[in-house]
């Protein structure tokens, strides 16, 4: 059982109701002008269902994959709620139980990145594949910056987990990317790519977090 579903959901944390301001500015920019109920949107890691709920009352068709049942549960209750609906399953991001060519947009925020480098490999491999030609995919990641990887312990490459940050032993594996591994794993998989990275600092200079911006996109 994944230590989502038994550190995090279950024990009712991490349930989110209101979608990331990434995820908001992302649809809005990528969906300008075009007809949303033609449009389908997939959120990889979607959790309690915040974005997939901006998502569906916006008007796209959508789809969302978690690994632990208590989020995709409370994700389809939230949208039963309100009348909305999406495609929500069970699953790893590993094995996408989509068709070719199902997606105009995927969204990740920061569901890949608590994966390793190799499970990551295999997830855009997928994203690739559920994308139509044309289909975009933005993802949010951990940044190598991000102070939080010094408190952990280093399983694979850049791969973390056994954290003393108490946010991070609750979410556990956690991958930190530097520009190199976002060259790598990017590069790898799709037509064309732009990053930025997104640092916030305490009124000190200290880094609080980090973490890189992808936007991808197939031919
Ligand atoms: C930090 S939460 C983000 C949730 C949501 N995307 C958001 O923005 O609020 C990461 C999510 O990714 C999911 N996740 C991590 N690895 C996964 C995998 N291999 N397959 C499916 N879901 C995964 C977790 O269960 C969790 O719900």
């Amino acid at each position: 059982m994944s230590i989502w579903e038994t550190n995090v959901y279950a024990k009712g944390r991490q349930l989110n109701r209101y979608p990331y301001d990434t995820v908001v500015s992302d649809v809005f920019r990528w969906s300008s002008g075009r007809d949303r109920s033609q449009l389908r949107v997939l959120e990889v890691g979607s959790g309690s269902g915040n974005n997939l709920w901006f998502l569906a009352r916006e008007g796209f068709q959508c789809a969302g994959i978690d690994i632990s049942e208590t989020a995709v549960e409370c994700a389809k209750k939230y949208l039963a709620g309100d009348n909305l609906e999406a495609d929500i399953q069970v699953g790893d991001i590993v094995d996408l139980p989509w068709e070719r060519g199902s997606f105009d947009l995927v969204i990740d925020r920061i569901a890949i990145t608590h994966n390793t480098q190799s499970e990551i490999e295999r997830m855009h491999d997928e994203v690739v594949r559920v994308l139509r030609p044309g289909g975009e995919f933005v993802s949010v990641m951990l940044a190598w910056d991000h102070p939080a990887h010094r408190t952990g312990v280093e399983l694979s490459h850049h791969a973390f987990n056994h954290f003393s940050d108490p946010v991070f032993s609750e979410a556990g594996l956690t991958f930190f990317a530097d520009r190199e591994d976002i060259y790598h794993l990017f590069e790898k998989s799709f037509d064309r790519f732009e990053c930025k990275k997104i640092v916030n600092l305490s009124e000190e200079d200290q880094v609080m977090n980090a973490m890189w911006h992808v936007h991808a996109w197939l031919q």
